[in-house]
């Protein structure tokens, strides 16, 4: 097998989001998130307010141990963490004039610590944290309003860090409102009575303000790249039939659609066909078309996984997954959550982005959420994860092929770089980290950090960036 090579400079790192990590959910003047209602994940209906059961309100205590964090993250040789900022901590409610002073330096603090280690900061600006008012006064990305105050999240945002963040992401996983219209979109109506016609302005809604910031983020950071952020799915046909080839294109359409507003700066032509299709008539302003025009500067995007799509009702069969799902691939393993593991949907996806976008890529989440057991080796408390450095080696030496064949990739930040809370499920035993965090799904433990065998195995990783893959 060749050594595989990535470029000088290749950023490495790893990602996180603020509910998932920091807790502490009513301190600094921090207002309720979406997430402060969600116990859950996305499985179960919203609470009326925060209730104990809820791992979020609390996290893995980074509000707090940020410094201790990402001091293990620069042992480890990173030089890009991935970030969010918790949109309820710069304004509470969301719709104020005025922003929050004790919310804006909590993360001054976070980038003075990055600094220290010469970490890049890649701040996500809204990762499914939208703040709670939004969602019970508007119902979420449904009222266009949200665009106003959105762009003034953003404004005080880029004043703020602009001089110390280049790499901004405007929204997680924008394609998952199709899915998961509260977590993504804030919208309260639960998704059995919500329109298709409201949905679809909804993400009207969030492209407009994307290009929105993105044309702001360039005005006053000349220097500043501005990414959009998807989930990407592969989605493959279940069989040769040209019905099922179709069917899986259709199903990838739906995706990369938001992809094809972010670097093309329009609507394309299968989609309004989806929309005549479903008799669903956007509201577009001229101002709405002009500004949609602001595109990207690079994608971003999350795999974890690919799908399969058939025409046949017969056949179809819904599998687990990111948030999405799809119908399983009978060929590829599944994790222990039933997420299928596919190490050259990751390569495919490399290449399909490139070839239509020509923008440079850069791969903000992936990993393998699992089970781990803390044991003693060699007087070091650790966890002995050779399932997860197989799923990263793989995936990366994936990602390397697809940089061979011509891809441009900037970065690569594994998902749960330090074990948090997850979103689907919101359990504590669904890990990711490098970094095994001792906190359970019933709440209990001490907090404690403890670096796992897959800690080494990134650490070694970045210093020969990427040589030693296998
Ligand atoms: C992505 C999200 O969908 O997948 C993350 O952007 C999430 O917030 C990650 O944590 C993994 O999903 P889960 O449900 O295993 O936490």
């Amino acid at each position: 097998m060749t050594t595989a090579r990535f470029p000088d400079g290749f950023l490495w790192g790893g990602a996180t989001a603020a509910n998932q990590v920091e807790g502490a959910y009513d301190r600094g003047g921090k207002g309720l998130s979406i997430q402060d209602v969600m116990p859950h994940g996305i499985a179960g209906a919203p609470t009326e307010e925060p209730t104990p059961d809820n791992l979020k309100l609390t996290g893995i205590d980074f509000y707090h141990r940020y410094a201790e964090d990402i001091a293990l993250f620069a042992e480890m040789g990173f030089t890009v963490f991935r970030f969010s900022i918790a949109w309820s901590r710069i304004f509470p409610n969301g719709d104020e004039e005025t922003p929050n002073e004790e919310g804006l330096a909590f993360y001054d603090r976070v980038l003075d610590e990055l600094e220290k280690h010469g970490i890049e900061p890649l701040v996500t600006i809204s990762h499914y944290e939208t703040p709670l008012h939004l969602a019970t006064a508007y119902d979420g990305w449904r009222s266009r309003e949200l665009i106003g105050f959105y762009e003034r999240y953003c404004r005080t945002l880029f004043e703020r860090y602009g001089t110390r963040v280049r790499y901004w992401l405007t929204f997680n996983e924008i394609n998952s409102i199709l899915h998961a219209p509260l977590l993504s979109g804030g919208i309260r109506t639960p998704p059995e009575q919500l329109a298709e016609q409201d949905l679809y302005q909804a993400i009207h809604h969030e492209l407009v303000a994307s290009a929105t910031v993105t044309k702001l983020a360039h005005a006053l950071m000349p220097q500043a790249k501005v990414g959009c952020m998807i989930i990407a799915i592969p989605t493959y046909p279940l069989t040769p039939d040209p019905a099922d080839v179709l069917a899986a294109l259709d199903a990838d359409h739906a995706n990369l659609a938001f992809g094809d507003v972010h670097c093309r700066g329009a609507y394309p032509g299968y989609f309004l066909r989806t929309l005549r299709e479903k008799g669903v008539e956007l509201e577009i302003t001229d101002a709405d078309r002009e500004v949609l025009r602001n595109t990207v500067d690079f994608v971003s995007f999350s795999y974890y996984m690919s799908v399969c799509e058939t025409a046949d009702p017969a056949r179809r069969a819904a599998g687990r997954g990111n948030i999405m799902g799809g119908v399983p691939n009978p060929t590829l393993p599944a994790s222990e959550w039933g997420w299928q593991i596919d190490p050259t949907g990751l390569r495919i996806i490399l290449n399909q982005y490139w070839d239509r976008w020509q923008k440079p890529l850069f791969i903000v989440e992936n990993g393998l959420g699992a089970t781990d057991r803390l044991v003693e080796v060699d007087g070091r408390t650790t966890v002995v994860d050779d399932y997860r450095i197989a799923y990263l080696n793989d995936h990366l030496r994936a990602a390397a092929e697809a940089i061979e064949d011509g891809v441009e990739l900037l970065g690569y930040t594994s998902w749960g770089c330090i074990d948090l809370v997850s979103a689907s499920t919101a359990q504590m035993s669904k890990r990711y980290g490098f970094i095994y965090v001792d906190r359970h799904d019933d709440g209990s433990g001490t907090l404690a950090r403890y670096r796992k065998k897959s800690f080494d195995w990134y650490r070694e990783l970045i210093a020969a960036n990427g040589a030693t893959l296998s």
